[in-house]
């Protein structure tokens, strides 16, 4: 219905990325999303794509980032793939967020940047986003709730005098017949909020339609001349096992680690962790598992895939991948790092983590996860209908009696 304003807007859009508040929000929502290794991303009415080239364009971005940014406008997307063209792991659709059909995909973080207004119905849209999200995800939203141009100018009116930037007025007076659509296109959306075809919500309300569609409101500020609104909602299923989503909760699987490796089994030194996190060269490679009882972590467990720098058990001379396997590495994941508390053991939890890892990878075309494990763990996998093949003897290793083999995930090739 509004394809045509959209176009209209694209025409004169990435006049803002000169403009002071939309830089600002736009580098908030990139501190919100909270960026760990192995993301998959959902930009959903990423217009001209610029959330998306200021996330690819980190100067470290996380490994293994995939971004897919879904539009319904013609032209905001055509100028998202030039803007986009070449960079990695970007995909771009378009479509309306409003029909997303749902096959089986899941992300880790969902992006909505002033797009949530003019949703045909807040709730069902969120709801639906919400399906989307894998269990812990987050979904990163701004949403306008008053229109207040004239904050938004002062803003950055007044970060170029305190620069004095000549250069800055120049260009804004130059750009002055874009200003004059874009202010008239802003006009006209906040027209049809007013009207209520355009959801220009309160923060107060808008918490409330989230919470509804099941989301967990982490955190929130006011962005933008203090005219919108920027969330940080979790999808929290209460699973027991799910992936773990933020920088606080990867903290969380090192003191565990630290607590097990440092203190308990004593095959790692106390003094080389000062912070008490135990953390090695492979977990900015790695997406990492989390066993929850209510707020207590009962397990873990690392999977690392081959960054060019190899896997962790082919540090053992012993354990290195027979060649004769033929396994393409890139197809290959390391499980490590599976623990689970001492109250836990012997109950099914280090079974459920190995499921989802499972699960996880085949999703992903993973046909193969190696590892380094005691004998009644491969028993135990073998029992429960994993298919597992031993490549190596068993012999002490970091203080357990281990042997090096794989499990098939049964992806399809
Ligand atoms: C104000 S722009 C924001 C663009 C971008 N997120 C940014 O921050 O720069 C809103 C965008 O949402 C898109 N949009 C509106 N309704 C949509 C829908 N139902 N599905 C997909 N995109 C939609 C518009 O085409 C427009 O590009």
């Amino acid at each position: 219905m509004f394809v045509r304003i959209w176009n209209l807007y694209a025409l004169v859009y990435d006049v803002l990325r000169g403009f002071t508040p939309y830089r600002k929000l736009q580098n908030r929502v990139v501190e919100y999303l909270e960026l760990i290794p192995h993301l998959a991303v959902l930009d959903l009415g990423c217009g001209t794509g610029n959330t998306i080239e200021n996330i690819v364009g980190l100067p470290v971005k996380p490994y293994g980032l995939k971004i897919r940014g879904m539009e319904r406008s013609p032209a905001m997307i055509s100028r998202a793939r030039k803007k986009l063209a070449g960079f990695s792991g970007v995909e771009l659709q378009e479509g309306s967020f409003d029909a997303l059909a749902n096959h089986g995909e899941r992300y880790d973080r969902i992006i909505s940047v002033n797009g949530l207004y003019a949703a045909k119905d807040p709730l069902e849209t969120l709801g639906l986003w919400f399906d989307l999200l894998e269990d812990g995800g987050l979904l990163v939203l701004v949403n306008p709730f008053v229109p207040r141009l004239w904050p938004i100018f002062q803003e950055h009116f007044g970060d170029l005098w305190s620069k004095k930037d000549i250069k800055g007025f120049l260009e804004f007076a130059l750009h002055f017949p874009a200003w004059a659509i874009l202010i008239a296109i802003n006009l006209s959306i906040a027209k049809q909020a007013k009207h209520r075809v355009f959801h220009f919500l309160h923060p107060k309300d808008l918490q409330e339609i989230a919470q509804a569609a099941g989301f967990r409101v982490l955190k929130q500020e006011l962005i933008y001349g203090d005219g919108s609104v920027i969330m940080s909602l979790q999808k929290e299923t209460g699973a027991l096992i799910r992936r773990a989503q933020r920088p606080s909760e990867l903290e969380q699987v090192y003191k565990l680690r630290y607590a097990v490796y440092c203190g308990e089994i004593k095959s790692l030194d106390a003094f080389d962790y000062p912070d008490k996190m135990e953390t090695d060269r492979f977990d900015p490679f790695s997406a990492h598992f989390l066993a929850k009882e209510g707020q207590e972590l009962v397990g873990c467990i690392r999977v690392l895939s081959d960054s060019g720098r190899g896997f962790l058990l082919e540090d053992d001379e012993e354990f290195a991948i027979p060649e004769e396997l033929s396994l393409a590495r890139e197809k290959t994941l390391e499980i490590s790092r599976w623990i689970v508390v001492p109250a836990k053991r012997g109950t099914g939890v280090w079974l459920s983590l190995a499921s989802k890892v499972v699960e996880w990878s085949r999703c992903r075309g993973y046909e193969n996860l190696i590892m380094a494990a005691q004998k009644k763990l491969w028993e135990g996998l073998c029992k429960n209908g994993l298919e597992v093949r031993l490549w190596s003897c068993f012999k002490e290793y970091h203080r357990t009696i281990s042997a090096a083999g794989l499990v098939w995930t049964n992806a399809k090739k």
